[in-house]
């Protein structure tokens, strides 16, 4: 078990995530243009996206645990795609008409790392920790705006999946990144995932006005 390297893994990713989350934290007070159900519609094209990308890895990852672990989570990405779609349809927009996104960049990139090790670190350690602090932002966006269900339904069902899903992470890691080689592996794959990340999201918050909005 390589605790003591995933220990020192996490604390270097969120040195790195903080300024990808604090960019989102100052948009909650700022003047945010973006609407509820254009944030929400960003939720379900992440939600799904993440869950397409485990279900992939389900018949390409030959451990047994990290199998079944991608799938338990395309099942859960699944279920926050329902629970969103429908509190998009409550607030009147019919998520039937939701087009799945083409062409992202950051699961172009994570669905072509052949090894279990790049799969484990990209995902369930580094989206799902992204994921959870930009949740957190957006939440807080929502309850300022009086959205307490949304509040709500983030708090009680999907935070708590993402969460874990990124604990996860942490322990596969520690089991399967056990050599030199794949630890180096591990962190560069990590890296990039943050590089490719913060600057989606950056352009994304230049289109939307705001950077307070959720990830998968
Ligand atoms: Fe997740
Ligand atoms: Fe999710």
């Amino acid at each position: 078990m390589s605790t003591a390297f995933v220990r020192e893994l996490e604390a270097w990713k969120t040195e790195r995530l903080d300024a990808i989350v604090a960019t989102g934290r100052t948009s909650i007070t700022a003047d945010a243009p973006a609407d509820a159900t254009r944030m929400l519609q960003i939720a379900l094209a992440n939600e799904i996206s993440v869950s397409e990308l485990a279900a992939a890895w389900v018949a390409t990852t030959p451990e047994v645990d990290v199998k079944i672990a991608f799938a338990r989570q395309a099942g859960d990405e699944a279920g926050h795609f329902m629970l969103v779609s429908e509190r998009l349809g409550a607030l009147g927009f019919d998520a039937a008409a939701f087009q799945p996104p083409v062409g992202n960049p950051l699961f172009e990139y994570m669905r072509q790392l052949p090894t279990t090790v790049e799969r484990i670190a990209a995902s369930l350690f580094t989206l799902e920790s992204i994921a959870y602090g930009v949740n957190e932002n957006f939440m807080a966006l929502c309850a300022q705006r009086g959205d307490a269900e949304t509040v709500r339904i983030y708090r009680e069902y999907i935070q708590p999946d993402e969460r874990a899903h990124q604990e996860l992470g942490q322990r596969l890691l520690a089991k399967y990144a056990a050599t030199a080689e794949h630890q180096a592996l591990a962190r560069a794959t990590a890296a990039r995932v943050l590089e490719i990340a913060g600057a989606a999201r950056a352009a994304a918050a230049a289109k939307l006005g705001t950077a307070c909005f959720p990830g998968c």
